[in-house]
This record gives C-alpha cells, sequence and structure tokens, in this order.
C-alpha cells in the first residue's frame, strides 16, 4: 500500500512536471478557469473525466456522484449545473455513466439499504419503469440499465430550468449521454445528443427503443 506521504511526493513531481512542459501554467489556470464541458460521472475510481477524454486542468468542469445521477432534489449536482451553465458558460453537458458500474448492480439486486439505497431511488425508479422490457441474462439486464440511466440522467439535465432558461435566452448548451467501457477503456456516444427542447423527447425515446431493442439482437 503506498503511503500518503507517496501522494504528496507524486503531487510535486506532476507540478514541477506541468510547469516543465509549459511554463506559467498553474499561474495562468489561477487566473480564471474557462472551462467549455461539464462533466456529470459516476464517482467510480476507474473512470477519472480528465485523462479519459485527454483534458487538462481547467478544461472540463466535474461533478461526480454514485451512478451519474441527476436529481432535480440534490443541491450538488444541481448547483455544479447552475454554476457551469449560468456563470462557466459551458457548451456542453455530458452525462457519463460506465458499465460495470456498482451502484446500477446494487438496484438490479435489490442491494439498496442506509444512504446509498436512498441515493439511488431514481435510478430503481428507471428500473421499475423499464423492468418489463428489461428480461434476459443479467449482464445484459445490467448493460441495459447502465444505457438506460445515462438516457434518462441526460433527459433530467436537459428538462432541468438552468437548461431550459439557458435556451430561452438564445445560449447553446447540449446535452450529450455517454457510455464508457471500463474493460476497454473507450467511450460509445449514446446518441441523445439534445441541443434545444423542439426534438428532446424523440431522441430520448428513440434512444430508450434502441437500448430495449438491442437486448434481443
Ligand atoms: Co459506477
Amino acid at each position: 500500500m503506498r503511503l500518503l506521504s507517496d501522494l504528496f511526493q507524486n503531487n510535486r513531481e506532476w507540478a514541477r512536471g506541468m510547469e516543465q512542459r509549459s511554463p506559467g501554467f498553474f499561474a495562468k489556470l489561477a487566473e480564471q478557469q474557462t472551462p467549455e464541458y461539464f462533466w456529470i460521472g459516476c464517482a467510480d475510481s476507474r473512470v477519472p473525466a480528465n485523462e479519459i477524454v485527454g483534458l487538462m486542468p481547467g478544461e472540463v468542469f466535474v461533478h461526480r456522484n454514485v451512478g451519474n445521477v441527476v436529481n432535480p432534489l440534490d443541491p450538488n449536482c444541481m448547483s455544479c449545473l447552475q454554476y457551469a451553465v449560468e456563470v462557466l458558460q459551458v457548451k456542453h453537458v455530458m452525462v457519463v455513466g460506465h458499465y460495470g458500474c456498482g451502484g446500477i448492480r446494487a438496484v438490479l439486486e435489490g442491494q439498496y439499504r442506509g444512504r446509498v439505497g436512498e441515493w439511488l431511488a431514481p435510478v430503481r425508479a428507471i428500473y421499475q419503469k423499464y423492468a418489463a422490457s428489461l428480461d434476459g441474462d443479467p449482464q445484459q439486464q445490467w448493460k441495459a440499465l447502465c444505457d438506460l440511466n445515462v438516457v434518462e440522467q441526460a433527459a433530467a439535465v436537459w428538462q432541468s430550468s438552468v437548461v431550459r432558461d439557458a435556451w430561452a435566452a438564445g445560449r447553446q448548451v447540449a446535452v450529450h449521454g455517454w457510455i464508457y467501457s471500463v474493460s476497454d477503456g473507450l467511450l460509445r456516444d449514446l446518441n441523445v445528443t439534445v441541443a434545444s427542447s423542439t426534438d428532446a423527447e424523440e431522441i430520448r425515446r428513440k434512444a430508450i427503443d434502441e437500448i430495449l431493442g438491442a437486448r434481443s439482437r
């Protein structure tokens, strides 16, 4: 096991390396952040936002929680969303789920005690909504619920007053739904990008049909 002192040593080496590659990097970063992206992902240690998409500090604003849940009642996620859209004026919000998600599996297996159980209530609701269409083997169910969860959490983003208000004000904000595979390191676009309220529902419905249809192919 690494000692905590090792982490500080790593940090000093990292900061030195960054400065060497790009002199003045931190001084410039300290002045302002102007990220174009807001990443809402799972807290899973295997899904580090910046690394996966090759972005530097300052380039992506990040919120992570168990199961990449976007709950309108969650002050943490919603204040991050508001800050990202209104203050940082990001152009893209991506909800990024991942296969092999323990939070999703807990919902499928009915293991949701304590605070995590309460937290996952919106995912449980999604599962219950589509359970009848999700028969099949447990691995496929797990995969499908990971996908469905991304689509529905992305919908929660574009249904939010923050995004609706931004659109009404003529601002360009696109909401995306991606899924990451921890087994090959690759991101997949679930094709639920929504940039206006006009076709949002249709895009969502198509994506869900595709996910539910995929199980029988
Ligand atoms: Co997860």
